[in-house]
């Protein structure tokens, strides 16, 4: 099986779809560590429930950017990571690690890309107007939230939608995409595009 550290910054829901899939004798992964930039995050209890192991840095104990993601990679190599999947981690990523993991890394997004990238998505989708939202599993590369889809859900927009009423529609679709995008990284099935480029728009 190939070994997937998850990346979480809160509640861990997709983390914990991933840890439940993972769970089947035939899943083609396994979640052999949880890392969140945020000690308080609940999801570190849950992974902690499932004998998962957890670990935490805070930024704010070190002095660049740089000197955090190294310290998290040796962590991810600490766990012999195959696979690296981030799951509400709201941390952006500096070009260098994203390359150093790319086409090892995928993130789940709750909208459907590449339409609202970056936060408050489905607050600005239903200020639009949109007919449909939905969520997608990409390939963690330097461009925020750009990096090539492996996975797409869709749900309705309904008259009289909150964000929040949206968000739990959407989530549902989340839990769902994401272990079966995750089967499919790590069986083989789906592989970073070779004629892609990493698409680096940032400038950190
Ligand atoms: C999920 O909806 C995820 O798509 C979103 O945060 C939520 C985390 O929930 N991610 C982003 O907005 C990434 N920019 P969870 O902690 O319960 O999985």
């Amino acid at each position: 099986k190939k070994r997937v550290a998850i990346l979480i910054s809160g509640r861990g829901s997709n983390m914990a779809a991933l840890i439940q899939a993972a769970k089947s004798s035939d899943y083609p992964a396994e979640i052999v560590g949880v890392f969140s930039n945020r000690a308080a995050a609940a999801g570190l209890e849950t992974a902690r429930q499932e004998g998962i192991a957890t670990a935490t840095l805070a930024q704010s104990r070190f002095e660049t950017r740089l000197d955090f993601e190294n310290a998290l990679t040796a962590i991810l190599d600490g766990w012999a990571v195959d696979f690296v999947c981030l799951a509400g981690f709201m941390r952006i990523l500096t070009p260098q690690f994203t390359t150093h993991w790319l086409g090892r890394a995928i993130n789940i997004h709750p909208s459907l890309l590449p339409a609202y990238k970056g936060l408050d998505t489905h607050a600005r989708a239903l200020a639009d107007g949109v007919a449909e939202a939905g969520c997608s599993v990409h390939f963690v590369t330097p461009g925020l939230d750009e990096g090539p889809v492996i996975l797409q859900a869709r749900v309705p927009v309904r008259l009289g939608d909150t964000p929040e009423a949206l968000a739990a529609r959407v989530l549902v679709e989340e839990h769902r995409i994401y272990p079966e995008a995750l089967r499919r990284l790590a069986s083989g099935e789906t592989r970073y595009p070779a004629d892609v480029k990493t698409g680096s728009h940032h400038s950190d």
